[in-house]
């Protein structure tokens, strides 16, 4: 992949061009702040690290850097106060995004946006909406960021290295995500076989309530802690960006906006979904528990009821 632009020079938008440049995958990074000294700086300091990286052209631009980039990645906009949830952003970061999408478009660019600022499933709506762009170049961070969390956790409780778990979490980025438990295989076993062999027990006394909590709240607890998340969203959309430009069909769940779940017409959420060069290659029907079932819909009807309020 040629060339990425990221729009937001902020602790996002930095941490994952910081995480980009170790991976040789692109030949030209651009970043652009609406506070140009920014951009012009972060841009500096990075391309100052590339002798101890991979080649890559590393600088700042304006927003018509985005006609000839392969990506645009999106992460400028408010972020969240301690306590704040994700969906209480939307009245400021949509106001960014009615101008900011259609100027990117009228560059000429033609390539997939990856939309990260929150709230993201319905930023990636309204991006759809805006672009006119095909529903699959228009991909949100969704849940892929959630599901590295489930799997750590899980990796915590049995011993085993997180990249020994198949972890999904599904639907919304937010308070309404859904842990896939049905979906969660550790070395290829499922979780409910995984226990008797670890013999460890553990979900037994409620733990499985406990990590739904950690997983929800991360965002909340390190708001509190350090003011914003930014190094595993960083690195979690590096994956995405890697699955793209390698045209990997590694499978993710990134939010797309989905003709219809539930009876709800273009839905933005996240499902396990097949990423390559062309952005979303295939969303997967993957069989639910009942209650993993509910839960989504719950997760679909809040953002149904979240787009129709802006829309209107
Ligand atoms: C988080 C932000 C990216 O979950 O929403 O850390």
């Amino acid at each position: 992949m040629k060339k990425v632009l990221i729009v937001g020079a902020g602790a996002v938008g930095t941490s994952f061009a910081y995480s980009l440049i170790h991976k040789g995958l692109i030949e030209e990074i651009v970043l652009y702040d609406i506070d140009e000294k920014r951009a012009i700086g972060e841009a500096l300091d990075l391309a100052h690290g590339i002798y101890f990286t991979k080649p890559v052209e590393i600088r700042a631009g304006d927003l018509k850097e985005a006609k000839d980039s392969d990506m645009v990645v999106i992460t400028a906009g408010a972020k969240q106060k301690p306590g704040e949830t994700r969906l209480q952003l939307l009245d400021r970061n949509i106001n960014i995004y009615r101008s900011l999408i259609p100027e990117i478009v009228q560059s000429g660019f033609n390539g997939i946006f990856l939309i990260v600022t929150n709230p993201v499933d319905v930023l990636t709506y309204f991006t759809y909406k805006f672009s006119g762009f095909s529903r699959n170049k228009v991909i949100g961070s969704g849940t892929v960021l959630d599901s590295s969390r489930f799997a750590y956790l899980l990796s915590r409780h049995c011993d085993v290295d997180p990249r020994s778990v198949n972890a999904y979490v599904i639907g919304e980025h937010g308070d309404t995500a859904v842990l896939a438990w049905s979906l969660t295989h550790i070395g290829g076993i499922s979780l409910s076989e995984f226990c008797p062999v670890c013999g460890k027990r553990c979900f037994e006394d409620n733990v499985k309530e406990a990590i739904i909590k950690e997983v929800r709240n991360s965002a909340y607890k390190i708001i509190e802690y350090k003011g914003a998340t930014y190094y595993a969203i960083g690195l979690a959309l590096v994956n995405i960006v890697e699955a793209i430009a390698r045209d990997e069909n590694r499978i993710l769940p990134v939010s797309i906006v989905h003709p219809e779940i539930f009876g709800f017409k273009d839905i933005p959420l996240s499902l396990p979904s097949i990423v390559g060069r062309n952005g979303v290659k295939k969303v997967l029907q993957v069989k639910l528990s009942e209650e993993e079932e509910r839960e989504l819909y719950k997760s679909a009807k809040l953002i149904k009821e979240v787009i129709d309020s802006f829309s209107s």
